[in-house]
């Protein structure tokens, strides 16, 4: 995986962020194992629970151009520090990642990142994988 590119596009997608009520921009970008970038941004609500993160939005444009398995995410928040996902979306990640591998690339710009493993930042992940067990009973 090519770091720089997916930062990239996280870059330009935080650009497009709609943050009227915290003004604190996010991008991301994901990377499925069939070889695409999808990018997202975070879209708040007058109504605050509403709102959807940047890597939400990502995964979620992925999912619906049919991707299966994402490899990596890179995200740009705060570009003086580095900014990791929320729980919610660590937990989305978590439901299309290829594995507990998948590589968390937490960006201030393309130079300057810090590469996390999935399993590291949401160690113990409830998954699909329980529910199954829960059938086998
Ligand atoms: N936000 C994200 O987009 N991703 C995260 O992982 C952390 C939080 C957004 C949500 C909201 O628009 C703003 O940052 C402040 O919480």
């Amino acid at each position: 995986m090519n770091y720089e590119i997916l930062i990239k596009e996280a870059v330009e997608a935080r650009k497009k962020a709609y943050v009227p009520y915290s003004n604190f921009k996010v991008g991301a970008a994901v990377f499925t194992d069939d070889g695409r970038i999808f990018s997202g941004c975070n879209i708040e609500n007058a109504s605050f629970g509403a709102t959807n993160c940047a890597e939400r939005t990502a995964v979620f444009k992925a999912v619906s151009e049919g991707a299966k398995y994402i490899t990596a995410v890179a995200i740009v928040g705060d570009i003086s520090s580095f900014t990791y996902p929320c729980g919610i979306c660590r937990q989305v990640l978590a439901e299309f990642a290829s594995d507990m591998n998948m590589e968390i690339i937490l960006a201030k710009n393309e130079k300057e990142y810090i590469v996390e493993k999935l399993c590291n930042i949401l160690p113990g992940a409830f998954t699909k994988r329980d529910l199954d067990k829960e059938k086998m009973d």
